[in-house]
């Protein structure tokens, strides 16, 4: 599912009214767009229930990878946006909004929590603060890892030992 970030390259240029007959069109291509979130969002989940593990786990990795190619397609228009008095940052902050909200939708659809998608939210933060230069590598690698390492504490520490 990639519409949300097209839909907020339409909405952004369309609001910007760099050209009146693009801007006119445009709302027609975010609506267009719009009905294949929705149904995506209504769809998906029968298609999802319906699936093996190693198919849920490649489905998982192939949206990842779809949505780091997105960050990548968004980088690559850094500049454009730019041109049209857009901030690089915002329009990746808005497009991972709409991103991600649609993810969602989606899992309320399936029953499950918001939370299955931290990871990739995680993911997706990383490569976009790797790929617009916020923060080093380093860092990144470092912060995953105080997060892992913090859950896993966390997991030691609700556990009740054997001597309970
Ligand atoms: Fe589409």
């Amino acid at each position: 599912m990639v519409e949300p970030v097209a839909i907020t390259l339409f909405r952004l240029v369309r609001n910007s009214e760099v050209e009146p007959v693009l801007c006119e069109l445009l709302e027609y291509y975010e609506k267009d767009e719009a009905r294949h979130i929705a149904l995506g969002v209504q769809y998906l989940p029968t298609l999802i229930q319906n699936m093996s593990y190693p198919e849920l786990f490649f489905l998982f990795i192939w949206q990842l990878k779809v949505m780091i190619t997105e960050v990548d397609g968004l980088k690559e228009l850094e500049k454009d946006f730019e041109v049209l008095g857009f901030e690089p940052d915002e329009v990746f902050k808005m497009a991972e909004k709409k991103q991600l909200e649609a993810m969602e939708m989606l899992g309320e659809e399936l029953g499950v929590s918001p939370a299955i998608w931290q990871p990739m939210r995680r993911i997706i933060s990383a490569k976009k603060d790797m790929s617009f230069g916020n923060e080093s590598i380093v860092k990144i690698a470092y912060d995953i890892s105080m997060e892992i390492f913090n859950k896993a504490k966390g997991l030691l520490v609700s556990t009740p030992s054997l001597e309970d």
